[in-house]
């Protein structure tokens, strides 16, 4: 019989050599913890960042923007439930997952606190909210844990074009009357300070980073990846003709990065602590559509049920 420090010692060698943790592996029990905590969050964030798009499929202006952006809603389904599978196979319960966020235990991204005002925020949104995530996710695709890894790998593929088709509206109104474009102003001052928060607290705040990077479940510190973002959202932004709102946003030649001002850390613990413009909202309506949606899980359980007496009947035949 193995010992703890004998399996330690082999998990560590794994991660040593780059291989994935499976699901039936051994591992330590703070790595299974942390590691349902941020694949939960992130399946929450998934399905709860439906809302703020969600609300502007009605009044999509055209045909085309409305089917575009009902796809990648929906897309964002998806991404849920890739997450929340993954999830499951570290030994929670779909429905406990659920609970925690229905009960406000679990967190999900602040961004999707935030009101959209605009048709210009679906594009904000689209570009800088999961152009974030992009930079957030690349580095997840080589995560250690298979499961987590593997979902990663399809939803970053489905998040570039995310990303495109929120460009493409800034572009169509950046290029539009000078309302269009004082619209699509508007909508990334709103959006780019909320972004940047994606990236959460700074390197030497934030207290989830050291263990995380040792057991290669993050890649990159939050200011690492935050600068990136930055660096890359820059020149797009110069391209539409647009000015991001940070007066000390400037190069640094020296450090080949640009360099920016402070973001409001006052905001963001507000947002992230309940006080932010939507988090009661947000919560509401996902509680009430878990319970409006009761009758079409009992449908699918009494049809599984249905179909798997019906095999076994065969079977005996
Ligand atoms: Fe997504
Ligand atoms: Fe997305």
């Amino acid at each position: 019989m193995e010992n703890t420090v004998q399996l330690e010692e082999q998990f560590n060698a794994k991660l040593d050599k780059g291989e994935f943790i499976e699901p039936k592996d051994w591992m330590p029990e703070k790595y299974r913890k942390t590691l349902i905590r941020q694949i939960s969050q992130h399946a929450h964030s998934e399905i709860i960042g439906m809302q703020p798009e969600g609300n502007w499929i009605t009044r999509a202006p055209s045909l085309r923007r409305k089917a575009v952006l009902l796809a990648k809603v929906q897309d964002e389904a998806g991404h849920g439930l890739y997450l929340y599978s993954a999830a499951e196979t570290m030994g929670i319960s779909r429905d406990e997952l659920l609970d925690q966020l229905h009960t406000g235990k679990a967190k999900y991204s602040s961004i999707f606190n935030y009101q959209t005002l605009t048709w210009a925020d679906m594009g904000a949104v689209g570009w800088l909210v999961d152009g974030a995530a992009i930079i957030n996710q690349v580095m997840l695709q080589r995560t250690s844990y298979g499961p987590y890894s593997r979902a990663m790998v399809r939803i970053c593929k489905e998040e570039s074009f995310h990303q495109r088709q929120g460009y493409e509206i800034m572009c169509a109104l950046a290029a539009g009357t000078p309302e269009q474009k004082a619209m699509a102003q508007d909508a990334l001052n709103r959006w780019w300070w909320p972004t940047l928060m994606m990236f959460g607290p700074k390197d030497s705040e934030s207290k989830n980073s050291t263990d995380s990077i040792r057991w290669k479940i993050k890649r990159e510190t939050n200011d690492e990846l935050r600068q990136k973002f930055i660096d890359r959202t820059v020149a797009q932004a110069e391209h539409l003709g647009l000015v991001i709102p940070d007066p000390e946003l400037k190069w640094n030649e020296e450090r080949g990065h640009y360099d920016s001002g402070e973001i409001n850390w006052e905001e963001f613990w507000n947002v992230v602590e309940g006080r932010g413009p939507c988090n009661h909202i947000r919560l509401k309506v996902r509680v009430a559509a878990h319970e409006n949606g009761a009758w079409v899980r009992e449908a699918a359980n009494a049809y599984a049920a249905k179909k798997a007496k019906r095999e076994a009947g065969s079977l005996v035949a």
